[in-house]
C-alpha cells in the first residue's frame, strides 16, 4: 500500500477528488495545510483522515519552514507527496528531498501560465484551449515533467471564473489519473519527459 500525504491551502476540492477516488493500492495517509483555517481540513477530518496544520507565519524563513514542513511529512512515510492547491513556493532542499515522488497540479497547459492568475492570462493571450497540468516538482517553479493534462474549450463569454470552474472539473479527473499511474509504478522519468512503461519498452525495443 503507498502512502500518500497531500498539501492543500484552502478549498480543498482536489485533494477530495483523490480521496473519493479511492485508488487501488493508495491511501491518504494525511492531509497537511499551511493555512489552520483551509476548508479541506475540515472536509478530510470529518472524512476521519489524519490532518495537520503548520503555518509559515510561525516561521523566520522559507528554509525554516520548509525544513520543519518536511519533518512533518516524513512522519507519515510518503510514497508520494501531492500539492493539491498548496499555495506555496517551495526552496530546492525540499523539491530535492522529494524527487520523483512529489507532484503538482497547475491551471494552465504548462509550461504557458506559470504561477498565478492563470485563467485571466489565458483570456488575455487570446487562448482558445485552456487547461491543468500534473506534473512532477522540480526546483524551477512548474517545470517538472508532465505527467498528464486536461484541455476544455475557452468559450467567447467566459470570464476568468467561468474558465475556472470549467478547467477545475477536469482537474478532478487528472489529478487521480496521475496519481493512479504512479502508485501503479508505471511511469518513469527521462530528461523532461514522463513516459508510460508500455512506452519505455516500445522505445527501447526500437533503439
Ligand atoms: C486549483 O485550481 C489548483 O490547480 C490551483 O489552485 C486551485 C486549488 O483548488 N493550484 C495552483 O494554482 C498552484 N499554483 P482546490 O483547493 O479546490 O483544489
Amino acid at each position: 500500500m503507498k502512502n500518500i500525504v497531500i498539501l492543500i491551502s484552502g478549498r480543498g476540492s482536489n485533494m477530495q477528488a483523490l480521496v473519493q477516488a479511492a485508488i487501488p493500492g493508495a491511501q491518504v495517509a494525511a492531509v497537511i495545510s499551511n493555512r489552520a483555517d483551509a476548508a479541506g481540513l475540515a472536509w478530510a477530518a470529518a472524512q476521519g483522515l489524519a490532518t495537520a496544520s503548520l503555518s509559515h507565519r510561525d516561521y523566520p524563513s522559507r528554509e525554516d519552514y520548509d525544513a520543519a514542513l518536511m519533518a512533518l511529512i516524513d512522519t507519515y512515510a510518503p510514497d508520494l507527496v501531492v500539492l493539491a492547491g498548496f499555495m506555496r513556493i517551495l526552496t530546492p532542499a525540499f523539491c530535492r528531498h522529494y524527487q520523483g515522488r512529489l507532484i503538482n497540479i497547475h491551471p494552465s497547459l504548462l509550461p504557458a501560465f506559470t504561477g498565478l492568475d492563470t485563467h485571466q492570462r489565458a483570456l488575455e493571450a487570446g487562448c482558445r484551449v485552456a487547461g491543468c497540468t500534473v506534473h512532477f516538482v522540480t526546483p524551477e517553479l512548474d517545470c517538472g515533467p508532465v505527467i498528464v493534462q486536461g484541455a476544455v474549450p475557452v468559450l467567447d463569454h467566459d470570464t476568468a471564473a467561468t474558465l475556472a470552474e470549467r478547467v477545475l472539473a477536469v482537474e478532478h479527473q487528472v489529478l487521480p489519473q496521475a496519481v493512479a499511474d504512479f502508485v501503479s509504478g508505471s511511469l518513469s522519468i527521462r530528461g523532461n519527459r514522463v513516459y508510460r512503461v508500455e512506452n519505455t519498452v516500445d522505445a527501447t525495443a526500437q533503439l
